[in-house]
């Protein structure tokens, strides 16, 4: 077997010790003689695994019971509807920090009023903007915890007085942080936690209380808690792949233990780039730089081309930027060892000093 070193946006590597673990349970789940995808969703045997899951999410995230633990179907996109569907009921101030929460703000504009509170437009979104305006009656304060594209990251929170949803999508339980500064804080698992199929929601039951009764079921963050997720079919191998992931995470030595191995990480990349004499350029101010994703240009598109091209024929793979920025981008979630980073940090190296 030849596994590349993946810096995927996402989807993104798995912890290999998950992967291999995937092949028994494929087959044969816990002794049950079906695999994982074969079982009912309504067995005892996913109910404890889903119990599992999110029990582990309670313990690495530190948060108590009145907090919820939900999967949703549809990815961060259904997210971006499903926190406006249920919270908006006259305004929602949002934290411009580029695509994701553009598309956020998109979205809920069809549910009620929405404003700009913050905004880092002015600059290409190459940094977080300190502070927020929120005006009265409003109902949240949405932002976008990592923001993949750009490579900015918060490294503190503004402190609101209306409930803060969060999308760590990109760098949820990578790092330690105080999570019940947020009323709801969601993920699309992709990244960081699994495999593609679902999000991981976490709801303080407080904000719950304050829902719209007035759309779907399907779409009220309430009837997620109380089928606790199983009101239709879940994405069962999806769930099962986050079950996989925390389990390794808690291994590995919890969040605590996870943010010193992202910083060693990220720090590898970065020193790169600020040794570089300009020949790399970093795209987020440094104060803002995120630790999961590294963004950075060269020259001209023809030398990023080029780059892409010989990390690839080197093992690299995934070092392309966004398409709708360009530039290059590394992505160094959770499963990203250290030693992919320290090559990748080598190979730029080279690459510098071959032009
Ligand atoms: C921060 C962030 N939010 C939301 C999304 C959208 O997620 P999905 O593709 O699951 O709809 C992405 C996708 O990369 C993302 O990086």
């Amino acid at each position: 077997m030849k596994r590349v070193y993946n810096f995927n946006a996402g989807p993104s590597p798995m912890p290999l010790e998950v992967l291999e673990g995937l092949k028994e349970d494929l087959t044969d789940f816990r002794q049950t003689g079906m695999g994982i995808t074969e079982i009912s969703h309504r067995s005892k045997e996913f109910q404890v695994m889903l119990d599992e899951t999110k029990a582990l999410v309670h313990h690495l995230t530190g948060l108590d019971d009145s907090y919820k633990v939900v999967f949703v179907q549809g990815g961060g996109t259904m997210q971006f509807i499903m926190t406006a569907m249920n919270f908006l009921h006259c305004k929602g101030a949002y934290a411009d920090t580029g695509v994701w929460t553009t598309k956020a703000m998109k979205n809920a504009s069809y549910y009620g009023t929405v404003y700009e509170a913050s905004s880092s437009k002015d600059k290409q979104y190459s940094y977080i903007p300190k502070t927020v305006k929120v005006e009265a009656g409003t109902d949240y304060l949405y932002l976008c915890a990592n923001n993949t594209i750009y490579g900015t990251e918060y490294q503190a929170f503004p402190r609101v007085e209306v409930p803060m949803i969060a999308d760590m999508s990109s760098n949820m339980l990578s790092r330690t942080y105080d999570f019940t500064k947020f009323d709801l804080v969601w993920a699309g698992v992709q990244k960081n936690l699994g495999a593609a199929g679902t999000a991981l929601v976490i709801v303080k039951e407080s904000l719950l209380e304050r829902a719209r009764t007035d759309i779907p079921e399907f779409f009220r963050y309430e009837t997620y808690v109380k089928s606790d997720s199983t009101y239709n079919t879940p994405p069962v191998f999806s769930i099962y792949t986050v079950n996989r992931t925390l389990q390794w995470l808690e291994k590995l030595g919890g969040l605590t233990a996870m943010e010193a191995l992202n910083r060693k990480k990220a720090a590898e990349i970065y020193a790169v780039i600020d040794g570089s004499e300009g020949f790399y350029r970093g795209h987020a101010v440094k104060e803002d730089r995120s630790r999961m994703n590294v963004t950075f240009t060269l020259e001209t598109p023809e030398l990023e081309a080029e780059f892409v091209e010989q990390a690839k024929a080197h093992g690299f793979i995934g070092l392309k930027g966004h398409r709708l920025v360009g530039g290059l981008r590394a992505s160094l979630y959770n499963a990203v060892t250290l030693e992919a980073a320290e090559a990748l940090a080598m190979f730029m190296k080279e690459f510098q000093n071959n032009h």
